[in-house]
């Protein structure tokens, strides 16, 4: 009997040191420690020892069991404490990089642009990118089917009278009809038009709008205040020129040129091979433009302006297509 009790001790040890699974465990308890298992037949055995040899034998039994239950216990603590990831925790991967972000260009190019003209006591006034016809025309000089109103390409909404903005203009009226002269301020916004996409020009894009009204204000104002501008804005060396031209809310009207800074003047793909480029529209107040807002067009006179920013920002970030401003790409807006 003291043999079989070694042997068995023995074969639990060597058994329980083979289980990996919580399976393999509970067969080894099966096996040993339930009441039918190899320990409780030895126990049943013990009956029919002789008296005189039963308590030693009783204590080796109880000590084999105890063994045996702590083999038990100490793998059921040990399976239990596996971890429950698969896969280790790699603990010599590099750290994940955190990415900054950057302003939009467009943005870096209006905040600029802002700047300048803030500098020169000019406020920041916005409106509606949804109006109607008559502060997107009517108000601005553009009478019912004048063929000015087809320079704009608009796009309507389904209700007759709203429409996308076409320009900013509109926020000059919406300002005059709120505020009494004076006015100096500038609108930055988003316009609409219904034109071909292509690398050159987009249904969407950016113009900032000024206007300035007073008593007194003349022709020489608004070039003394663009020439400064552009002489922040694009450097002081450049050649600008003024040049008629026709808008209905402005009389008279001007497009402002600057020499191209690709060739410097003397012609290429950019500037269409004739050295200018055009940067901005401006002119004096229409009268007929107070009359709608309620100004005395005696008393006051005014000037305006109005200039592309996407067209700025591709010419000074030597971009060759538009329609990046708007996909929002981060590998083309990590480069700003
Ligand atoms: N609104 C004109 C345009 O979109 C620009 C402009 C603004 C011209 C103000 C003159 C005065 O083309």
């Amino acid at each position: 009997m003291d043999s079989k009790v070694t042997q068995l001790r023995h074969q639990a040890e060597t058994e329980i040191a083979a289980v990996t699974t919580q399976q393999q465990l509970e067969e080894f308890r099966i096996k040993f420690l339930s009441r039918k298992g190899l320990i409780a037949s030895l126990f049943d055995a013990l009956r029919s020892v002789k008296p005189s040899e039963k308590p030693a034998l009783g204590r080796l039994l109880n000590e084999l069991r105890a063994h045996t239950q702590g083999l038990y216990d100490h793998k059921a603590a040990s399976l239990e404490s596996v971890p429950k990831r698969r896969t280790p925790m790699d603990l010599t991967l590099p750290g994940r990089r955190s990415y900054l972000g950057s302003k939009h260009p467009l943005s870096q190019t209006l905040d600029e642009i802002k700047s300048i003209f803030v500098s020169m006591g000019f406020g920041i006034a916005d409106g509606p990118e949804i109006e109607d016809d008559y502060h997107n025309f009517e108000a601005l000089n553009f009478p019912p089917n004048h063929p000015a109103r087809d320079t704009q390409d608009t796009f309507f909404l389904s209700d007759k009278n709203a429409l996308l903005r076409t320009h900013t203009s509109p926020v000059q009226i919406r300002v005059m009809e709120k505020h009494p002269p004076p006015v100096r301020i500038i609108m930055p916004g988003r316009v609409y038009r219904n034109e071909a996409i292509s690398s050159r020009s987009y249904c969407v894009f950016y113009q900032v709008e000024g206007l300035f009204v007073d008593r007194g204000v003349t022709f020489s104002d608004l070039k003394g205040t663009l020439v400064s501008f552009i002489k922040q804005f694009y450097g002081s060396g450049l050649k600008y020129k003024f040049r008629p031209t026709f808008f209905p809310f402005t009389e008279p009207s001007a497009d402002i040129y600057i020499t191209c800074f690709v060739c410097g003047g003397k012609g290429c793909k950019l500037c269409k091979q004739n050295g200018w480029l055009e940067i901005l529209g401006c002119g004096m107040v229409d009268p007929n433009v107070f009359r709608y807002v309620g100004y005395d067009a005696e008393k006051y006179t005014g000037y305006a302006f109005g200039m592309g920013v996407d067209r700025i920002a591709l010419l000074r970030y030597g971009i060759d297509d538009i329609r990046l401003f708007y996909e929002n790409d981060v590998r083309f807006l990590n480069q700003f």
